[in-house]
């Protein structure tokens, strides 16, 4: 029996895309890439931008379409992810052969509402009718056909994984307790719920016992883990976390995205340099360089606030490397607000960023305002921001020329020609010649040259 599962969006996505293989995975069954010889495909959606929802879309109406056309009955199709939670009812009126629909607080029950709809279909209880159109509904049942109610105590407790990658991801929280103007995201994946400590200590234990070397702990705004609980001696829950990881041995490097900038405070800026696993590389959103955008898109820190947050990580450890998130055509948007972010973003020196053009979600409070800056002036803002930064990274990366840097080997690299991938503690891409054996290794490079995505190295 063979699983279909692609997945849209963020890491977290791809964290519950795994949560939903392993039950599959553990009952014999197969991955494919084929979603037509799959017996269950299933859609893992993101609904932070309108195009996000728009690929995936166009996947579920050629897995549905293929399906007709071939008047067979497999797979069992569904969709789950944040689009599912943001539609439900809609994408099923959309996509009537849709056999379920699951929101992200209800993915740990997707692999039962799928076996159980596979099962019923073996027994003949739920035969399709001879598909005579496209939008023809060929299956009628089911209470969980669309299942999009909360249930995040299951969700945390459930974390499973596909053995033991050299980088895990880890997830220390659900939801979002931030009120951002233009996200989706708190409306879609619920309120910030973190996962006890404990619980999370014992996964990274088990993970490194098993072979992990470096975690990535996720949350919509990491540093905030905790705060719904009580913490003790003056440290955040985070730090505490981040304290406990460290001292788990087999774990070489600790990473974590993403972090907002209102907690970003001062036993998180000190831990670095005093954690040596933590790794010298924070990816910061800042989404806008004008006071009055921020102040606009709910967002509670000024940039000054957040300049001063990168001056001193830069000055706490050598070698830091920050991305961003920025947000380009907001509404109302003048070419001063688009100015002040590129020279904030000048002043932060980025070396890394994902830029986005505003894209109006239905149900958040930015959806109401006017989306008046034409499609032209985001394209033009976007690509400028781009040419910015490639001029940053670029910077960056040849200022590490000539450095001998440790980096722990992922996989092989994708130019091929027996040459291996692996990342530096601040998350350049390295690449040089090695033996596959090094595969997982902590190994030393010495940077020979940069472009702007990668440093060419050799083993030293
Ligand atoms: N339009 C454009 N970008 C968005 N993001 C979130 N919501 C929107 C939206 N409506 C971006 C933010 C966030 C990243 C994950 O996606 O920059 O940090
Ligand atoms: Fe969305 Fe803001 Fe929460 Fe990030 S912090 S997930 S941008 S609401």
């Amino acid at each position: 029996m063979k699983l279909y599962i692609r997945t849209y969006g963020c890491q977290m996505n791809e964290r519950d895309s795994e949560n939903i293989a392993v039950d599959f995975l553990e009952r014999g069954w197969t991955l494919t890439e084929n979603p037509q010889e799959a017996d269950v495909a299933i859609v893992n959606t993101c609904s932070v931008r309108e195009q996000a929802e728009r690929k995936a879309s166009g996947l579920i109406g050629r897995i549905l379409y293929d399906r007709v056309e071939r008047k067979a009955t497999l797979p069992v199709v569904g969709v789950t992810g944040c689009m599912a939670q943001n539609k439900g009812g809609e994408l099923v009126k959309e996509f009537p052969e849709l056999d379920f629909v699951a929101g992200p607080r209800k993915t740990h029950l997707v692999p039962q509402f799928a076996l159980s709809i596979l099962e019923k279909r073996k027994r003949g209880e739920l035969l399709p009718e001879l598909p005579e159109g496209m939008r023809r509904r060929t299956f009628k049942y089911s209470d969980a056909l669309v299942d999009v109610s909360d249930d995040t105590e299951g969700h945390l407790h459930i974390n499973r994984h596909m053995g033991a990658p050299v980088c895990a991801f880890v997830s220390i929280m659900q939801g979002c307790q931030m009120n951002c103007s233009y996200c989706i995201v708190p409306k879609v994946r619920g309120i910030q719920r973190s996962r006890p400590i404990e619980d999370v200590v014992k996964e990274v234990k088990y993970l490194a016992e098993r072979g992990t070397k470096e975690v990535m702990l996720l949350g919509q705004v990491a540093n905030a883990y905790g705060r719904d609980f009580a913490s003790s001696g003056g440290v955040s829950n985070f730090v505490r976390l981040l304290q406990e990881i460290n001292d788990i041995s087999g774990i070489e490097r600790i990473r974590y995205t993403s972090p907002h900038p209102a907690y970003f405070n001062d036993d998180l800026i000190n831990a670095y340099g005093s954690l040596e696993k933590l790794c010298e590389y924070v990816h910061l959103p800042l989404q806008s360089g004008s006071d009055e955008i921020l102040k606009k898109m709910n967002r509670p820190y000024r940039v000054k606030k957040f300049l001063e947050i990168v001056e001193r990580l830069r000055s706490r450890a050598k070698g830091m490397s920050i991305s961003t998130d920025i947000i380009v055509g907001y509404p109302s948007e003048t070419d001063s607000d688009f100015q002040q972010t590129r020279d904030a973003f000048a002043a932060a020196a980025f070396d890394m960023a994902f830029i986005f053009k505003y894209s109006p979600r239905e149900g958040t409070k930015s959806a109401l305002l006017p989306d008046d800056i034409s499609e032209e002036v985001k394209d033009t803002r976007n690509k400028i921001l781009l040419d910015d930064l490639a001029k940053t990274s670029l910077d960056f990366n040849n200022a590490m020329v000539g450095s001998v840097e440790q980096v722990l080997v992922e996989s092989h690299a994708r130019r091929g020609d027996g040459l291996l991938m692996g990342r530096t503690r601040n998350h350049r891409k390295a690449i040089f010649a090695g033996e596959d054996s090094l595969i997982g290794r902590l190994v030393d490079v010495e940077i020979k040259s940069a472009t702007t995505t990668a440093l060419d190295s050799v083993l030293v």
